[in-house]
């Protein structure tokens, strides 16, 4: 089972920062916009990202591959279509004017050209003048603060020890979780050993790879204060948009 299946009911209360962060980033995307249309919202986890940008008018397919969360998305935010589906694998992505990817979910893709595809693939169902939007942790964070990172979480039917691995690769940095959850009906708590992966790559890398896919405005910034990036910076966040066509709805 993994990490999300086993977090889900308590993944807003563990991650309440990267909410708050989401409904940011959801503001910056909407502004660049004249009129509300369709996004895609790839790892939509709890369906947050989903319910916001519905609640502004707009059309959403929230994708995501755990059960778990989705059945938590599709709850919070019932006007939205979901797919069960992993983003590596996408049958068929519905065309869309916006695609985001928050929560540093593209990290979690760590095979190799998985971020290059994704960004290809998004390039070619976003209409012209379309924007993708994302947020991810920076080969800095994965490399300075992860290898020393100690968290500890007190939920009411969830523990959680979550620690970095200092002997990890810091291109393919590692969380370790111990959890204990408890089973609602029973009361019987089970322990669980989760290593969660991440990739991260160089800014300049995530630009050029954009452009190679048909973006031509691409900007970056912090991703926690949004103003211009830092080497301290931890997360960056990414708008990158579609060559415009006169009429697409674009400011
Ligand atoms: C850290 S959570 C972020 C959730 C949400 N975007 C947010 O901002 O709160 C990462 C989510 O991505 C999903 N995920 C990770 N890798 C995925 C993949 N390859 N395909 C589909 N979903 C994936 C996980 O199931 C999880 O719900």
């Amino acid at each position: 089972m993994s990490l999300y299946e086993r977090i889900a009911e308590d993944y807003d209360e563990l991650q309440a920062a990267a909410l708050v962060r989401a409904a940011r980033y959801v503001s910056e995307l909407t502004r660049v916009f004249d009129a509300a249309g369709h996004t895609v919202d790839l790892g939509c986890g709890t369906g947050h990202t989903c319910r916001l940008l519905h609640d502004s008018g707009w059309t959403v397919t929230g994708v995501d591959r755990s059960a778990a969360m989705l059945a938590q998305a599709r709850r919070r935010a019932p006007g939205c279509d979901f797919l069960q589906e992993d983003i590596e694998n996408l049958a068929a992505p519905p065309t869309a004017d916006g695609v985001v990817c928050f929560g540093d979910t593209l990290n979690h893709l760590v095979s190799d050209g998985a971020w290059q595809r994704t960004f290809g693939w998004a390039g070619e169902i976003l209409a012209d003048g379309g924007v993708l939007a994302f947020d991810v942790v920076t080969p800095h964070d994965h490399r300075d603060v992860w290898p020393h990172w100690l968290e500890v979480s007190e939920l009411s039917g969830l523990s959680l020890i979550v620690r970095g691995d200092p002997s990890s690769n810091p291109r393919r940095a590692r969380l370790l979780h111990t959890g204990f959850v408890e089973d609602r009906s029973s009361g019987l708590w089970t322990r669980f050993e989760e290593a969660v992966e991440h990739v991260s790559h160089d800014a300049e890398t995530v630009v050029a790879w954009l452009s190679e896919a048909g973006f031509e405005e691409v900007s970056y910034r912090d991703g926690d204060t949004l103003e211009d990036a830092t080497p301290e910076s931890t997360r960056w966040f990414f708008l990158a948009r579609l060559p415009r066509k006169a009429g697409t709805g674009l400011k």
